[in-house]
């Protein structure tokens, strides 16, 4: 146990309030909850709060698509988001909302503080204005072509296909999402924050050891790109607070979300007598830590800890950065049924497999974590079920009908019980640094001694066995309290099955438990605590996932798609990276030792392509030569056993003499760009 209790307080982004909490939210919950409860069990002071991100665009925009008000809405919300994390047992001590009056003084003061210092700056800026909605357009509400690669329906700041990024001014035909309008130029006075002026402080906070090595490099790569001012204003109409002095200027929902941290645990501590300002004064002794994903890391560690910097307050001691959610090896996907909601999840599965495997995998670093669910249902069955329940199921009963319900004053083997009660600092040092897998790891391996000891005793044999009582009743005791001191270890990770067993074991279980031994001490009826994954219902939680655009059309058994389906739905992106052309075929002419090749030479109209064929036995050479045929242009060389093959042609039909290629006909012209 640690000495001087640290006074710590903890925080996890916060959820939009226009969209569900998703396995995605739930890596960081759950990470942030196990953390939570580890240092709490450590008798630390420890608070935890977060709320729903209620302000923005897209915010107001669905209120006003579902008819209500932007307060009814995010209120809706909030509530929904705090019962899903309860279910999965992520208690904050505070779950508010950045729509609250704590949160507009707080950002007042901070922005007050920041404007009297010489921080704010004002300037004129042009943007797209939507002219029938009468608003100007975040960079997302507005779509257009490319203007690095011509692909279409691209988003106004960045492309899919090219990756370039860009200004929304710079697309062709720019369009508002919200009306389907042509945007117009518009100009107006927005508010900036002068955030280079902070460079110094960043960096010096970076190499604090506030951030992971990781990221710290990336955010070198932003310094050496240069820090930029940072629009902090919104005109009307925008659901945000007011800037004080700004009529109809509104703070970007990235300047009040994270004053929302403070707003939330401001709430906190007037309902709780706790001392706000000892949290958040610059020479504040306490600690605090935000718990992020990788893809908010600017905000984190460029924009905030900057603002709090200049109006005085205290900065982060650290901000915790995660990896994405991907499932069974890919992004989240709404078509496959692996885009979860927490609710989905719930209805069909227990919470504690998913905070038990996220646990497992957990660590420090910032990699992505795979949620695959074979892998998922295995580790919880073998390790949950299989090894640490077991152990109480294959002792319990023997107490309970042969020994009255009580544990044996004995110890029998000393020297297994030392090694548990001496992981304990490995452990909570594991927990403490979030390398959350090695914390399992351990404990799995204590698992397995407890299990392997208990196997070598056989108490099922030796109870049988009159001169064998007392071995048995030590035996089955050992195995209790070995199974007791592992669920301490486990309990940050599962409160509810350390609740059961807390239950069972007629004892409460702190963090200094697992150096104490329970002798001739009373336990309760042994009952079921976890049951196995049942892929049944992973199966049809992804089937109440899946989210098709229409109802699937039944499959006549005669079409080809009855024995070969479709494969994978892909992305428009991933389709749009396929650059189809059409092509003249100007030589078309017999592989020497290839049954089904031909090699043709195509013409783009300015380039040509070598490119080897397998539609010999549609086609002789002279049929195909002058006609023309849809290549894939953009496909890698292949070295093929009879040449370079730089491309790949088209061409429909059954095979055989069935395979329909393309006639030559009037419009259509070599490297014409297929769409
Ligand atoms: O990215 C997001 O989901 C944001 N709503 C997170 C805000 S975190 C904080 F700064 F408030
Ligand atoms: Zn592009």
């Amino acid at each position: 146990m640690a000495t001087t209790p640290r006074k710590i307080l903890v925080t996890s982004a916060l959820p939009y309030a226009n969209g569900s909490i998703h396995l995605g939210h739930l890596l960081e919950h759950i990470q942030t909850d196990i953390w939570t409860r580890f240092q709490r069990m450590r008798g630390h002071q420890c608070f935890s709060v977060c709320a729903d991100d209620a302000h923005g665009t897209p915010v107001m925009l669905k209120a006003q698509e579902l008819g209500i008000t932007p307060e009814q809405m995010v209120e809706q919300t909030r509530a929904e988001h705090h019962q899903d994390l309860l279910d999965f047992f992520v208690e904050y001590d505070n779950y508010y909302v950045t729509h609250s009056d704590e949160n507009r003084e707080l950002c007042e003061r901070v922005y007050q503080r920041l404007d009297d210092a010489g921080y704010i700056t004002k300037r004129t800026i042009s943007q797209l204005y939507d002219p029938e909605k009468n608003m100007f357009l975040p960079d997302r509400f507005v779509k257009g072509t490319c203007p690095n690669c011509g692909a279409e329906d691209q988003n106004g700041d960045s492309c899919d296909v090219c990756s370039a990024t860009y200004s929304p001014t710079e697309m062709k035909d720019p369009r508002s999402v919200v009306s389907g309008a042509t945007p117009i130029l518009k100009d107006s006075e927005h508010y900036f924050f002068d955030l280079p002026q902070f460079e110094d402080m960043l960096k010096a906070w970076l190499r604090s050891g506030a951030i992971q090595q990781e990221m710290a490099n990336k955010l070198e790569e932003w310094f050496e790109q240069g820090l930029q001012q940072w629009d902090i204003s919104r005109d009307a109409p925008y659901f945000g607070f007011e800037i004080p002095g700004a009529p109809n200027k509104f703070f970007y929902v990235w300047v009040d979300a994270p004053v929302g941290y403070m707003a939330s645990f401001l709430n906190y501590c007037a309902a709780n007598n706790i001392d706000f300002d000892s949290f958040w004064n610059a020479d504040s002794d306490a600690e605090l830590y935000h718990f992020i994903g990788k893809d908010i890391t600017y905000f984190h560690c460029l924009f905030w800890p900057a603002m709090l910097e200049g109006a005085g307050f205290r900065k982060p001691t650290g901000v915790n950065v995660h990896g994405f959610v991907t499932v069974n090896g890919a992004k989240m996907s709404k078509s496959r049924g692996t885009f979860i909601k927490a609710r989905t999840y719930l209805e069909h599965l227990n919470p504690e497999y998913l905070r038990y495997y996220f646990a497992s995998k957990l660590s420090d670093n910032v990699t992505d974590i795979d949620l695959n669910f074979e892998d998922f249902s295995q580790k919880v069955n073998a390790d949950l079920v299989g090894k640490v329940v077991n152990i109480a199921s294959r002792c319990a009963g023997f107490i309970g009908k042969r020994f009255d319900g009580k544990l044996s004053s004995n110890i029998l083997d000393q020297e297994l019980l030392s090694a548990f009660h001496n992981a304990a600092d490995s452990i909570a040092s594991h927990f403490e640094s979030r390398q959350y897998h090695k914390a399992i790891r351990e404990i799995m391996a204590l698992a397995d001694r407890a299990n392997q000891f208990i196997d070598a005793q056989a108490p099922w044999v030796t109870v049988k066995d009159e001169s064998k009582q007392q071995l048995t009743h030590d035996v089955c005791s050992l195995g209790i309290n070995l199974f007791r001191i592992l669920m301490v270890y486990l309990k940050p990770v599962l409160p509810k099955l350390a609740e059961q067993a807390e239950g069972f074991l007629n004892d409460t279980l702190t963090w200094d438990s697992a150096q104490t031994v329970l002798r001739d001490h009373d336990i309760n009826k042994f009952k079921a605590m976890m049951q196995r994954v049942d892929m049944d219902k992973v199966n049809a939680m992804i089937e109440d996932s899946k989210e098709s655009l229409e109802a699937t059309p039944k499959i006549d058994p005669n079409s080809p798609l009855a024995k070969d389906p479709i494969a994978e739905t892909i992305e428009f992106a991933d389709f749009a990276k396929v650059d189809l052309r059409i092509a003249k075929i100007a030589k078309a002419e017999h592989v020497e030792g290839a049954d089904k090749l031909l090699r043709l030479e195509l013409d783009l109209g300015g380039e040509t392509r070598q490119v080897f064929a397998g539609i010999k036995s549609a086609y002789s050479p002279e049929q195909l030569q002058g006609k023309l045929t849809v290549m894939v242009a953009n496909l890698a060389p292949r070295k093929m056993r009879f040449g370079l093959s730089e491309g790949m042609v088209l061409a429909a039909g059954p095979g055989g003499q069935d395979l329909w290629i393309l006639e030559p006909h009037e419009g259509a012209q070599p490297g014409m760009k297929v769409k």
